[in-house]
């Protein structure tokens, strides 16, 4: 199944009952994509995204004296603005946007420009019909909304980029203009993915680079099944339906080619500007995890840094309004962290960020005070060094009308303004080395798009969701409050305590030996059933599972078993002290090689091995071969992670983040109160608190939804 951005929070929700110092890398890995203006030369990026194109030209100036008085630096301007700017094919009019963007300048104001690709004009898709998406049931989709193009029709790129081309001209060098977003949240669609005659165009192109020739193709999908081995390279199909279940191999891969396509769409304008427009900076914006339509790290690639879209109520909306005290703000957290190591943990962006009570034919609920405050300061302490809030003022046409801005429909201050405006300050106030800090990670959780999406296309069991037990790995491991960052398991992981890993189905020759040297060389291990049984193409590995990683874990399966009725229970050996607990979904039989047991199976399976862990070099592999209720995980999860060595410092309470940022020797530790009651945070020793600029001695009391950022002191 598709995450779309609507099943993406739905989904989540079940698992949110789950709970409770390196040296930077990313400037260094993130060395030589970058010839936008240096950091120190750009002002801090703490804006708000606003529309000239649907605001009436006498109120400009006043826009632009109010947003500059409330603080803000930048605005993001024009993504949605391509049928003001080319009226007609070729015919190109952007004397308005220079008027606009020449009065933010007189204010001081930044602007970042978007290329308009997410919403074609109706001329074009009239005058070119075959750019429209297809979604997966073959369906065309109408104009009239947006995001409704084919990423590989080659017309629509190339009348994206003249309009981005043209647009780049002409900015290049006029004042005020630091940078880019490329067109608007890739793939963020009710239809994520096309299924067009260009997309199998493209798909065929792009199976014949990877492949080289029909035999390995054959051979890599297993094309003998079902009678589909092809002759010619016209005969590849997408995946659309066909009486059948597709081949996984080529599902896999066409989710593969989708990636692509978007990402190398992104990359054509990117490469157009970074030659027109070398001093800018150019990024574009999604959301992170769970979402996963698109592989990140394909799409941010050769961009300057990451931008992520916020909006934390509309989450909650989807998720009934409830969280427990250990959920609440967990959907955004694991958004952030993984959208920061989709650059190697670089400092990220967020171009729009909830400032009010928002929605499209709904709202989501109405943001108590404090909350635009703490959601805010929830992204700068995973790692953002700027906030754009969406947006100026409130459109009082549109499919938007509810999507309230810092100004209201009649152009009054909104309920959020002066928190907002605060914020901003204390944002200020926190300085550029804070907002451009490294986030520090003691934790990893393995975020996999080829086990993701494969799992999605073969679930094993029809209730078993990778989304679902990412999010309950990550909630489990974040709720230790040591920071967590979303890794591939052929990363660099020596720089972590410990390692884990969800439904590890597909795990590559490349992943094996780094997991291989990581537990030799002394790290944690953990990684949970369904690991190692498929290959990158797809195929089931020919080998005792785990497959590839069998000598590090020190086990082969007896079995694997499917759970739809009667659950076995699991316990726990004197390692993992706690009550018994349950199997959920699914539960691998483990038969220990070189390993320990340290549960078993009760009932059904009883005796057969639950959890083991392997010595293996100076390191440790633990296997949790019981899909375990959440309450055993989360406990189970964070002892292997205190095993390692992990262990907060802060005694907070479930409700309570806390996570610490550094650079040159300077640590900052962020701590929110995501409860609607007041809560008190024991610390490890003396703090100042920054922002309130009070000394603190062994205690921390919040308010509901307040946050405080603390230095050693
Ligand atoms: C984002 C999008 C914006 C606006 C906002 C509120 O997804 O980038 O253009 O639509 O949500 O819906
Ligand atoms: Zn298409």
């Amino acid at each position: 199944m598709t995450i779309t951005r609507r099943n993406f929070v739905t989904q989540g929700s079940a698992l949110l009952s789950a709970a409770g110092l390196k040296l930077p890398v990313w400037s260094a890995l993130a060395k030589g994509n970058s010839k936008g203006a240096s950091t120190a030369e750009r002002p801090l990026l703490l804006g708000v995204d606003y529309y000239p194109d649907q605001t009436q030209e006498r109120l400009w100036e006043e826009d632009a004296r109010m947003i500059a008085e409330a603080g803000l630096t930048n605005v993001r301007v024009a993504e949605f603005a391509w049928s003001l700017m080319e009226p007609a094919e070729g015919k190109f009019d952007f004397a308005w946007l220079e008027r606009a963007v020449k009065i933010l300048h007189q204010h001081g104001i930044a602007v970042i420009l978007g290329t308009p690709s997410a919403a074609p004009p109706p001329w074009l898709s009239e005058k070119y019909p075959e750019i429209l998406l297809v979604n997966s049931q073959g369906m065309t989709v109408h104009p009239g909304g947006r995001r409704f193009t084919c990423p590989s029709n080659k017309m629509y790129r190339r009348l994206s980029l003249a309009i981005a081309g043209q647009m780049a001209k002409t900015f290049a060098q006029t004042p005020g203009v630091i940078g880019w977003q490329i067109d608007n949240e890739f793939t963020l669609q009710p239809f994520a993915r096309c299924y067009c005659n260009s997309c199998r165009e493209g798909f065929q192109e792009w199976a014949r680079r990877k492949y080289g020739t029909l035999d390995a193709l054959n051979q890599k999908w297993g094309a003998a099944f079902w009678s589909q081995i092809y002759t010619d390279w016209k005969q590849i199909p997408v995946p659309l339906p066909s009486n059948g279940e597709p081949n996984p191999g080529l599902a896999l891969d066409y989710y593969r080619y989708q990636s692509y396509a978007n990402a190398s769409s992104a990359e054509e304008q990117g490469a157009m500007l970074r030659r027109e427009c070398p001093q800018h900076l150019i990024t574009t914006n999604s959301v992170g995890a769970p979402y996963d339509a698109l592989n990140m790290r394909e799409l941010f690639k050769n961009m300057d840094f990451v931008s992520q879209d916020n909006y934390p109520g509309f989450l909650q909306m989807y998720m009934g309004g409830e969280s427990s005290a250990g959920s609440a703000g967990l959907l955004p957290a694991i958004g952030f962290d993984s959208m920061r190591c989709a650059k190697g943990g670089k400092p990220f962006l967020i171009m729009e960020e909830q400032a009010g009570k928002a929605g499209q034919s709904f709202f989501a609920p109405q943001p108590r005070p404090g909350e635009l405050r703490l959601w805010a300061f929830q992204a700068v302490a995973h790692g953002a060094m700027g906030v754009n809030y969406f947006r100026w003022d409130s459109a009082k046409f549109g499919a938007e009308e509810y999507w309230h801005g810092l100004l209201n429909h009649d152009r009054s201050k909104s309920l959020g303004f002066d928190e907002i405006v605060q914020t901003v300050k204390d944002m200020k106030a926190l300085g550029r080395d804070a907002l451009e800090s490294s986030y520090v990670a003691e934790a990893a959780v393995s975020l996999d798009t080829d086990s993701g999406w494969a799992i999605g296309l073969q679930p094993g069991n029809s209730k078993l969701s990778y989304t679902a037990q990412l999010m309950s790995w990550y909630g489990s491991v974040a709720s230790a409050k040591t920071g967590v960052d979303l890794v591939r398991l052929d990363d660099d992981l020596t720089r972590y305590k410990a390692v884990f890993a969800p439904v590890q189905y597909v795990v590559t020759e490349k992943q094996a030996e780094s997991i291989r040297g990581y537990v030799r060389s002394g790290g944690m291990f953990v990684a949970g059933f369904r690991l190692g049984v498929k290959d990158e193409s797809s195929q089931i590995v020919d080998k005792p599972l785990p497959g590839l990683l069998r000598d590090v874990m020190g086990v082969t399966l007896n079995d694997y078993v499917p759970l739809y009725w009667g659950k076995p229970g699991v316990k726990f050996g004197a390692e993992l002290p706690g009550p018994d607990g349950t199997t959920q979904l699914w539960a691998d039989l483990l038969k220990p090689e070189t390993a320990a047991v340290l549960a078993r199976y009760t009932g059904e399976y009883e005796g057969e091995a639950a959890i083991t862990v392997n010595h293996f070099g100076k390191g440790k592999a633990v296997y949790i071969g019981a899909d375990l209720d959440t309450m055993s995980l989360a406990r189970v999860l964070r002892t292997f992670l205190a095993m390692s060595g992990s262990n907060s410092l802060f005694g907070a309470p479930a409700g309570v983040e806390v996570t610490r940022r550094n650079a040159g020797g300077h640590n900052w530790i962020f701590v929110l109160n995501h409860s609607d009651k007041s809560e008190k945070v024991t610390l490890p020793g003396r703090f100042k608190s920054v922002l309130a600029g009070s000394a603190l001695d062994g205690s921390l009391e919040l308010k509901p939804y307040e946050i405080a950022v603390l230095q050693p002191s």
